[in-house]
């Protein structure tokens, strides 16, 4: 489909599908099930994070509840800038609910650790991250993520979800691009 613009795959749909059966063990482990707060709520943030919260979802072996924030870091398109602005917030009050939040890459970490000052501040019971990637500048950001997928390379992916120009968010693997799509 892509062909000539992916340089290459970096996870394969079959690594993905196994390391988020795998995240959805462990997680589930950590909230109880039938707990007063009720069902644990996952917070997607669009658009990157659709497949993998779905998937996620999915494998997760208790009940959960979905809700979605979009977001955007103002910045180039290939790296954020920390001043972030709510496109789409949540429908529904979280106060004294187990929250998830769903990422699908933490680069600097920036978005996220606004993401989570913003969300604390409306009293949910706990607040977690798990995201599928996360780059090495993350380490800089003192946001502690229990979860993780994959540690990758500090190179622009795309693909599962993951856009450049709103492009290449439907193939089914991680892949980096040619440079040449960047210049074109
Ligand atoms: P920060 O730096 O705030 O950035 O952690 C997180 C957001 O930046 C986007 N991002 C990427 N998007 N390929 C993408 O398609 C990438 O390699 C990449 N790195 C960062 C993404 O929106 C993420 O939520
Ligand atoms: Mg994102």
């Amino acid at each position: 489909m892509y062909e000539n613009d992916i340089a290459s795959v970096l996870i394969s749909e079959e690594e993905i599908k196994q390391r988020t059966t795998e995240l959805a063990q462990s997680v589930a482990k950590r909230y109880p099930v039938g707990a007063p707060e009720g069902d644990l709520l996952l917070i997607g943030v669009l658009k990157g994070a659709i497949f993998f919260m779905t998937d996620f979802a999915r494998a997760l072996p208790i009940p959960t509840q979905m809700e979605f924030m979009a977001v955007s870091s103002y910045g180039s398109s290939t790296s954020s800038s920390g001043v972030v602005r709510i496109l789409k917030d949540l429908d529904k009050d979280i106060a004294g609910r187990h929250v998830l939040i769903v990422e699908d890459i933490i680069d600097s970490g920036l978005t996220l650790s606004w993401l989570m000052r913003n969300l604390s501040q409306r009293n949910p019971a706990s607040l977690e991250v798990v995201t599928l990637l996360r780059k090495p500048d993350a380490v800089k950001i003192d946001v502690d993520v229990a979860d993780v997928g994959f540690d990758i390379p500090n190179e622009f992916v795309v693909g599962y979800g993951l856009d450049y120009d709103e492009r290449y968010r439907d193939l089914p693997y991680i892949g980096t691009l040619h440079p040449k799509v960047y210049s074109s």
